[in-house]
């Protein structure tokens, strides 16, 4: 069971990312060193459960660590009150204690659900993170941030609650559909984007090849991915400044993700690689990029089969689009913050996007980009 450790450096709070191939069989005793007492509560889902949940706990049994699990809905609408009220009511069942480790096994969805429920279960319990998807592998699972969806909007309501520990399990990538992974494989893009110009060249040269399964480029882009990360979060834990530049491409982003509902219509991950087209564009236009990096970055996200247009099949307004960004959780006294970027591995914070150049900018790239 080879694998390589990275530490987010939280002082007291920091903790090991594991990342590595059949971290799952070993999880028992990976876990027991960080947990105060000998029991864990397991939350995951009906896709997850069927591959990973027999593994988890038969690693847990070899460790000597009592455990119950719940099982959920798998997909963005478990990740609401209800399914919150429901999770509690099952830890509170169980008659967890503070001592007691809650396991989040699962995508995104099950990691902020999770992560949210121990966050406020009996004021705070520890929990542990073991993302089963690539997009959670190099982003959600990492840093804290924990929380619901409500009808006001996306990720409206939670907690920053850093978990324990990591496992980034690279070999249940295996059992991802393609879009999945490619959506994950956005948010890898985007450390490239953001101030790291060799992963992006090195990216351009493996993506192909990590898409389409190679474990080594994986495991080597996960770790990539979550070492900047770690920095990132490290040094900005709750998002006062650095940390904003990990929205790079996720303002636009959420903004097509509320157009079309929060859907399967435009994955998450998906978004965010046409947000990032996006952020490309308009630093281009407003003459902050060299137009030839936002070529290069829509070259690569088509050569490894990534969307960077707006999809064909419904009319798409820009007036709606701007609605959308106003509702951000990143609005600062009415203001918009946006990633912009120099070019790939450039990107910036700011808040000064002249709003007619966004406006013409938005109605310009629906025309032009759209099918
Ligand atoms: N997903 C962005 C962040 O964790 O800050």
């Amino acid at each position: 069971m080879a694998f390589e450790d990275l530490t987010l450096d939280l002082g007291p709070r920091s903790y090991t990312i594991r990342i590595g191939s059949d971290l799952i069989d070993g999880a028992g005793a990976m876990m027991a060193p960080v947990m105060t007492g000998k029991r864990a509560f397991i939350i995951t889902d009906d896709h997850v459960a069927p591959l990973y949940l027999g593994r988890l706990a038969a690693s847990l049994d070899e460790a000597g660590i009592a455990h119950q699990s719940l099982v959920l809905p798998a997909g963005e609408g478990t990740k609401d009150f209800a399914h919150l009220q429901q999770v509690l009511g099952a830890m509170l069942d169980a008659r967890c204690e503070r001592s007691t480790m809650v396991v989040a096994l699962g995508g995104g969805v099950i990691g902020d659900l999770a992560g949210f429920a121990a966050a406020i279960c009996l004021r705070g319990l520890d929990f542990v993170q073991i993302p089963t998807t690539l997009l959670a592998q190099v982003d959600s699972s990492v840093g804290g941030k924990t929380g619901i969806n409500t009808p006001q909007g996306k990720n409206l309501v939670g907690a920053f609650h850093q978990p324990r520990l990591v496992l980034a399990d690279i070999a249940v990538l295996d059992t991802l559909e393609p879009r999945q992974v490619l959506a994950g494989y956005a948010e890898i893009v985007k450390y490239g984007c953001i101030d790291d110009p060799d992963f992006f060249v090195w990216l351009e040269e493996n993506g192909v090849r990590l898409a389409a399964g190679d474990g080594k480029a994986r495991a080597h882009a996960v770790a990539t991915s979550c070492r900047a990360k770690a920095r990132i979060v490290a040094a900005d834990e709750r998002e006062g400044g650095v940390r904003a530049l990990l929205n790079l491409g996720h303002t636009f982003g959420h903004a097509l993700e509320a157009e079309t509902g929060f859907s399967d219509e435009i994955l998450h991950g998906e978004a965010v690689a046409i947000g990032m087209v996006m952020a490309f564009g308009l630093s281009a236009r407003l003459g902050l990029c060299p137009p030839a990096d936002a070529a290069r970055l829509i070259r690569h996200m088509e050569n490894v089969g990534l969307p960077t247009r707006l999809p064909g099949n419904r009319r798409w307004d820009a007036g709606r689009l701007l609605h959308h960004m106003a509702g951000d959780k990143k609005v600062k006294d009415g203001k918009v913050t946006f990633v912009l970027t120099r070019g790939i591995g450039r990107s910036f914070l700011t808040r000064d996007v002249p709003a007619a150049a966004l406006s013409d900018f938005l109605t310009d790239f629906i025309r032009e980009n759209t099918g």
